[in-house]
């Protein structure tokens, strides 16, 4: 089978590479085929050696944490999974539910040195796959990994995200798309940030995003402010983090919740407890959830029939590609890889 191993000294030393199928299946584990895999701001950090504390002395892994297959052959403990049968995988080889533990933590797939899944056939435990919905294709399946799963943990699990509340989101990428789309499910209002004109319109038309704002204007969250009539937002699914995330605490509504996801505006931000505190505002770190959150995700989108937003597709030989496709930023929504 062929795979791909990262060592974090950039896209251009991804190495495309072939060996035998996995043999020896441990007896809780499922052999998938994987047909097709999704791409996460996270992959681009982990190939450039940005990732925590990913160092470059680490030895090659193989990279990237969503995939969708077909079972090709079950352990002899598993009675859950059959050959045949289609699945997608969360993103932690051991975390069934609950709060993280620091040894589930390291099991998290395709990152510090823990084997990922771009590769044709994986091994993974069967307790950390779930079933794929009918009404969707491979490609779509794979991005529910960490995108939909993140929207999910900030907008339901953690954010409990009301009828009619303000949702806001930053940036047009596979987080905040999907948390679009889910808001809108819960019958939230979305204002979602982005740099560029014509991808406003796009979210616009396409899935009623209800106010969308620059954020390179210096009095974005002024702007937002007014949209909501000067009550300030209630959810925030904050993929931005660093001055974004204290200039967003500034103009949440009283017992606003606020995902903290993502570092794309910086690793380090400045807040003011007073805008905490008058205004009852929880932050909650988002994660990652467990495998039972990803299957609660995927019995609510079977019913919506929510159908992810996928940009591009490209085949797996050309994965560099589709990485260096993600880091220009010109997509909205997902990008993945197919067999
Ligand atoms: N904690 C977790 O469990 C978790 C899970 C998933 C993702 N994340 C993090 O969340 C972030 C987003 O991930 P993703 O996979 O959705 O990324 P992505 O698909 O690569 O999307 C990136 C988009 O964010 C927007 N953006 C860039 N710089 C920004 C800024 N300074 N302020 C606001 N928006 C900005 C851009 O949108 P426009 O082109 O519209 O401007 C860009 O296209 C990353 O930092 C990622 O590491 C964390």
């Amino acid at each position: 089978m062929k795979y791909y191993l990262v060592d974090g000294k950039g896209i251009d030393t991804l190495q495309l590479l072939e060996k035998s199928s996995p043999s020896n299946l441990n007896e809780n584990d499922v052999l998938v085929d994987v047909q097709a895999w999704s791409l996460n701001y996270r992959d681009l950090m982990v190939a450039k050696g940005q990732y925590r504390s990913l160092d470059l002395m680490l030895p090659p892994f193989i990279p990237v944490s969503d995939m969708a297959g077909i079972v090709k052959s079950v352990g002899k403990n598993v009675t859950e999974f059959k050959s045949g049968d289609r699945v997608l995988n969360a993103p932690f080889r051991h975390y069934p539910a609950g709060t993280l533990r620091s040894s589930w933590a390291r099991t998290f797939v395709g990152g510090m040195g823990v084997d990922g899944v771009l590769a044709e056939q994986v091994a993974y435990p069967a307790d950390a796959l779930v079933k794929i919905p009918e009404y969707l294709d491979f490609k779509e399946a794979a991005t529910f990994t960490i995108a939909g799963l993140t929207a999910w943990s900030a907008l339901v699990t953690h954010g409990r995200t009301l009828p009619g509340e303000w949702v806001l989101l930053h940036g047009t990428g596979g987080v905040s798309i999907f948390a679009a789309q889910l808001a809108h499910a819960i019958g939230a209002r979305t204002i979602m940030t982005t740099s560029s004109d014509e991808k406003a319109d796009f979210v616009k038309k396409t899935f009623g995003v209800t106010a969308t704002v620059n954020y390179r204007d210096a009095n974005w969250a002024d702007q937002v402010k007014e949209i909501t009539q000067g009550a300030g937002v209630d959810v925030v699914v904050d993929t931005a983090g660093g001055d974004v995330l204290a200039q967003t605490l500034a103009i949440c509504n009283y017992g606003a919740r606020v995902g903290v996801i993502g570092v794309l505006s910086g690793q380090d931000s400045t807040i003011h407890i007073r805008d905490l505190l008058t205004h009852q505002v929880q932050i909650r770190g988002i994660y990652m959830e467990s495998t039972q959150e990803l299957r609660a995700l995927m019995r609510a989108v079977e019913v919506l029939k929510l159908k992810p937003v996928i940009d591009k597709a490209f085949p797996f030989t050309q994965a560099k590609e589709a990485y260096r496709y993600l880091e220009s930023q010109k997509h909205v929504g997902k990008v993945v890889i197919t067999l």
